[in-house]
């Protein structure tokens, strides 16, 4: 490839990616998912082909408590947590535009659902059951995989939350490549989710990549 054919190839890219954070205004670019679902690897990456910020919700809610993940729901249980994740992804929706990776059960609540609905556009990961477990078992940080089989209690997640996890705006297939390919994908998809709000034809405002 020519020097200057490559240096325009770069700068229709450059332009691309001003348009999605044009289109994005101040809303956030919300990941959802399964544990496992790259949500972390995949945001972080994200944020930075976009220019914008990367939030972990679970690390602010980590430095909002002073404790681990592990330690609050060993020391004051679930309910406690969630009560704590909804607070802190409210706060987190506000402001600039960023890219906002949330915990696997931050979106089965009802009201944070409502809030990224206003406030973000939403991308789920999906991946399929081997593939969640296979980076797991990478690490042992998760209590609700702890509590029990993790095959099993995978299991029972997919069933309950993928009907739930539907619901965004955006699904994007989270496969056992380098996160560099789902990143690809993902900035595709949002592309076209933007094209598609201000012309509703053309992909009925909702996206799918596979
Ligand atoms: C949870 C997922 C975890 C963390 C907590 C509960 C869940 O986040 O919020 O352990 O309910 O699926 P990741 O999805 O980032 O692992």
């Amino acid at each position: 490839m020519s020097l200057r054919l490559a240096e325009r190839k770069k700068e229709l890219k450059q332009e691309r990616l001003a348009r999605i954070r044009e289109a994005l205004g101040s809303r956030c670019i919300v990941l959802i998912g399964l544990m496992g679902a790259g949500k972390t690897a995949v945001g972080k990456r994200l944020a930075n082909r976009l220019g914008l910020a990367f939030i972990d919700a679970d690390s602010e809610i980590e430095v909002a408590a002073g404790q681990t993940v592990s330690e609050i729901f060993a020391e004051h249980g679930e309910p406690y947590f969630r009560q704590g994740e909804a607070k802190v992804i409210a706060r987190l929706l506000q402001g600039e535009a960023k890219v906002l990776a949330t915990g696997g059960g931050a979106y089965m609540d009802a009201g944070t659902r409502a809030k990224i609905k206003a406030n973000g556009v939403s991308i789920w990961l999906k991946a399929e059951l081997p593939v969640l477990l296979h980076r797991v078992h990478r690490r042992d940080n998760r209590p609700l995989l702890a509590a029990g089989n993790p095959e099993t209690v995978m299991r029972k997640l997919i069933q309950v939350r993928y009907p739930v996890y539907a619901e965004a705006d955006i699904t994007v297939e989270s496969r056992d490549v380098p996160h560099e390919l789902i990143v690809y994908d993902v900035v595709e998809a949002l592309a076209r989710w933007l094209d598609g709000e201000t012309k509703p034809d053309a992909t009925g405002g909702r996206s799918k990549v596979r």
